[in-house]
């Protein structure tokens, strides 16, 4: 068997030439769970030099790059010191969502451009920080959704745009797990000090983008928003999966969130995600429009799946029809795509392949559901002009 680590994922690089001539100088902050799979794509780049990483956990930087082969990174203990002691073009952000916002800021501050990872940050004031440095700074942004690179995710886009459905009007999504709650490595999505928000940013930014990116990220007008975390603070949850029973006590996140959302257009977006529930699934994704409805079967949309077949439901010669949309499948790794897309984007001087002045917008809805839930009403959502 072969002893290097890249062996086993080399099955998903791309045939195009790559131009290799000028090199891009990457850096990571955070050298967790994710960085991982950051780091294994931007090995495939003959156009990428990893130069150095960073994290709050004293060796965990030297480990992450001794476990991939990187010889001669420099380490630094948080994000100041590398962006202060590098010149890097590009940042991938690994750490939990808490830190998001002042490692993006710093970064682009810094003049370097960033690869953030979902969700774009904790609460709106922070994206709006985000979006303020980015158009300060002329560099790019690209926010981590790499199931918007799928291309049934791009084919729910395109059956929208096509008119196929009329006038979008009603959309349900979301979705979960039945007991799901992560923890594979450690706290990190469960405390408020790191995660900030549970279930909502893990996976409900997904399925909010899956939807509002077909439709086009109207903006959000009001919301009715519900929380809750029921099955994060017991015992066999952590159990029942192996885990320490003491994490029961360190939730202080989500594990449910639902949101009623009224968009520009007079368009009702219902939505709801778990990580746990006594249910297979809330439901499918529906867009409902005056021509016709589709059904996404529901789906564990954060990997850029589909729970099988598209249906359109249409009249056909005035007949009640239903339409079925094979479900496609892609070569290439999301991630790989992820990465490619962002390193392009820099090279060619092009707009972030997932731009925060869309994700802002999933973000405001996040932080209103969780106001509103505070509050116990109904709030308005308001996006300052940045
Ligand atoms: N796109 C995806 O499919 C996907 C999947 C999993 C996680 N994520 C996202 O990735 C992020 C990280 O998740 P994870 O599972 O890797 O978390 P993790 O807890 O395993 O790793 C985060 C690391 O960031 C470090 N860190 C935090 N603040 C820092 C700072 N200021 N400077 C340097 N290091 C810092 C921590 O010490 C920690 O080691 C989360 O926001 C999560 O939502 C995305």
């Amino acid at each position: 068997m072969s002893d290097n680590i890249l062996d086993k994922f080399k099955d998903n690089q791309e045939e195009a030439t790559i131009d290799a001539s000028k090199k891009l100088k990457v850096g990571f902050i955070g050298t967790g769970w994710i960085a991982d799979a950051h780091i294994v794509e931007y090995l495939k780049m003959p156009d990428v030099e990893i130069v150095a990483g960073a994290d709050l956990v004293p060796g965990k930087a030297e480990a992450f790059f001794k476990k991939w082969n990187v010889e001669g990174a420099r380490c630094y203990p948080s994000h100041k010191e590398l962006l202060d002691g590098e010149k890097l073009d590009a940042v991938s952000i690994c750490t939990y969502n808490r830190t998001h916002a002042e490692c993006a800021i710093y970064a682009l501050e810094k003049g370097v451009n960033v690869l953030l990872e979902k969700p774009m940050s904790v609460t709106l004031d922070e994206a709006v920080g985000i979006r303020k440095a980015e158009k300060k700074s002329g560099k790019i942004i690209s926010v981590g959704f790499q199931p918007r690179l799928d291309p049934n995710m791009q084919m729910i886009k395109k059956i929208v745009e096509s008119g196929e459905l009329g006038r979008v009007y009603y959309i349900q999504t979301g979705g979960g797990r039945r007991h799901g709650i992560p923890t594979p490595f450690g706290t990190s999505f469960i405390e408020d000090e790191t995660a900030g928000i549970g279930a909502l940013g893990d996976i409900g930014c997904y399925s909010l983008d899956m939807v509002l990116n077909a439709i086009g990220y109207p903006k959000p007008l009001t919301v009715t928003g519900y929380r809750s975390d029921f099955f994060g603070k017991q015992e066999i949850t952590y159990t029942r999966s192996g885990r320490p029973a003491e994490y029961a006590k360190k939730f202080s996140v989500d594990d449910f969130g639902a949101g009623f959302i009224r968009l520009e257009g007079g368009i009702i977006l219902d939505f709801r995600i778990a990580w746990d529930m006594h249910l297979d699934t809330p439901g499918d994704t529906i867009i409902m429009g005056t021509k016709g409805a589709l059904r996404i079967p529901s789906t564990e949309c954060w990997n850029g799946t589909v729970g099988g077949p598209m249906k359109i439901y249409h009249d056909v010669a005035g007949q009640p029809t239903c339409t079925e949309v094979p479900v496609l499948h892609e070569k290439l790794g999301l991630f790989y795509k992820k990465i490619r897309s962002f390193l392009d984007a820099i090279k060619t001087g092009g707009t972030a392949p997932v731009p925060t002045s869309q994700i802002i917008i999933n973000q405001a809805i996040i932080d209103g559901i969780v106001k509103s839930n505070e509050l116990g009403h109904e709030i308005e959502i308001n996006i300052p002009e940045v």
